[in-house]
């Protein structure tokens, strides 16, 4: 079986992120000691100081909070699933706040053009990205999209990235919704209502997509 570390960034319990990752979950064998399931509202991380000593400690030199514990069992895992609502245009802020402690698994050398990063463990990762989102136009994701397609190339040159996209998504399990619901919703939201079935077939498409990847993931 393989390890799964999963991030939820959503302050919605309940809400659509959390849908696309129960459903990437779904395929996994979720019971499993496993596989770990996160809010990154919930974990007890401190902000990255900017100190840099990890690049001469080879680890973080924050103590006393979560990362400790956190960041073996990331080391540890073949597959991190980082589930995000877009927040203007980028992962909420306590899901990037995770991300920042990051730095301390690479080490990171100035040259007169630019950045050198030496990963410290040579990741052979998957990564997966699931990401809801408000706008009908899947560019408000480009910056996360960005952010993370750097963030696997430094951490190994084997990992590899899988990046699902829920779009036209405002309130709590509206990714759950008939296409009835849909139209009602749309018509106090005023968006066109003709848009509610095509939704609700989309929606359903995307949690398949979540469920197949994490079962192709979890066997392989
Ligand atoms: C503070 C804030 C900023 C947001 N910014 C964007 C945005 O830039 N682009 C977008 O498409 N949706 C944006 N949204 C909408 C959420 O991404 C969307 O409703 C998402 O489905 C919420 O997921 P959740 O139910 O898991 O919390 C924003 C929502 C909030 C609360």
């Amino acid at each position: 079986m393989k390890k799964i570390i999963a991030f939820n960034g959503s302050p919605r319990k309940t809400g659509n992120t959390q849908a696309l990752l129960s459903s990437f979950l779904e395929g996994t064998l979720i019971n499993s000691p496993d596989v770990k399931v996160y809010n990154t509202h919930e974990i007890q991380l401190e902000y990255c100081r900017g100190c840099l000593r990890c690049n001469i400690l080879g680890k973080c030199s924050i103590n006393g909070d979560d990362w400790g514990k956190l960041s073996e069992e990331i080391i540890d895992a073949d597959i991190l699933v980082f589930a995000s609502p877009v927040y203007f245009h980028h992962v909420t802020a306590s899901m990037k706040k995770l991300i920042d402690r990051f730095r301390s698994f690479i080490h990171v050398q100035i040259t007169e053009t630019g950045l050198i990063h030496t990963p410290r463990h040579e990741w052979k990762k998957e990564f997966v990205l699931l990401l809801s989102m408000g706008s009908s136009d899947i560019s408000d994701a480009r910056p996360i999209i960005e952010l993370f397609q750097f963030m696997t190339g430094i951490l190994g040159k084997s990992n590899n990235l899988y990046i699902l996209e829920a779009t036209r998504l405002a309130v709590v399990q509206q990714i759950n919704k008939t296409a009835e619901e849909l139209e009602t919703l749309y018509a106090k939201m005023n968006i066109p209502t003709r848009l509610g079935s095509g939704d609700s077939k989309k929606n359903a498409e995307i949690l398949k997509q979540c469920s197949s990847l994490g079962k192709k993931l979890s066997v392989c």
